[in-house]
């Protein structure tokens, strides 16, 4: 079996229930994925519940005003991303008449939307054939394939991008994007990585060479002088 064909079998069995996985609506999933940004599910579930319930649609953030939506986020922290939540939601109802763009490279253009954001809703909403890379992906790929080029230089990130997309799910994308990042962050984790249960431990060059612990690899910033 190939990493993809084992990967999804592992979803199938596996997979994780979020409101947001019972849902195309690009609405949806940009405010669960903006949420998600920078924040782990656990912490961002109940804020994606409160923001679909008082802003069902894209009109209703957009028609709010600053102060509502900035006082709906608070304790999530990083406010930039609020701000750019609530210009997009304008620029999406007014502008685009409410219609979300549907591609990768028009996704791309909204404020607060980047390399990230538009392919996890490309791939989920629109099934175009774009991997996610975030942190959880770079462990599994820099693992499985046994990559030590550092995820955080742009050489690096090239490197990842070729290779999550050489391995993307074309036939269903959506599915793909969500096992691998699934798989990260409850199989393959940072620390005590469960490979005792993985179903993948017998093609993994980071487990036959003892190398779970130090991938993916990580440029340490340089102190400012
Ligand atoms: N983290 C952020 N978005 C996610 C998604 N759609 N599935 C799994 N983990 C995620």
């Amino acid at each position: 079996m190939t990493f993809t064909e084992n990967l999804t079998s592992w979803y199938s069995v596996n997979k994780r229930d979020f409101p947001w996985r019972n849902t195309t609506d690009p609405y949806r999933i940009w405010l669960s994925e903006i949420i998600l940004q920078q924040t782990q599910i656990k912490q961002g579930l109940p804020y994606y519940q409160a923001f679909v319930k008082r802003f069902p649609k894209v009109y209703d953030l957009a028609q709010a005003s600053q102060d509502d939506v900035l006082k709906l986020w608070q304790g999530l922290g990083y406010y930039s991303r609020a701000r750019n939540l609530h210009e997009t939601a304008k620029h999406v109802a007014f502008e685009l008449d409410g219609v979300f763009p549907t591609s990768y490279s028009e996704l791309l253009k909204l404020k607060g939307v980047g390399d990230y954001t538009a392919s996890a809703i490309a791939s989920i909403c629109f099934n175009e054939p774009k991997a996610v890379l975030d942190g959880n992906v770079y462990r599994v790929l820099s693992r499985y394939f046994g990559v030590d080029a550092p995820i955080n230089t742009t050489s690096g990130f090239k490197v990842f991008r070729a290779l999550a997309q050489d391995n993307l799910d074309v036939q269903n994308p959506a599915m793909y994007n969500q096992a691998i990042m699934d798989f990260g962050a409850t199989q393959c984790t940072p620390k005590k990585a469960a490979c005792n249960t993985c179903p993948l431990i017998t093609a993994c060059t980071a487990y036959s060479t003892g190398t779970v612990s130090e991938l993916p690899v990580k440029i340490k910033a340089k102190k400012p002088k």
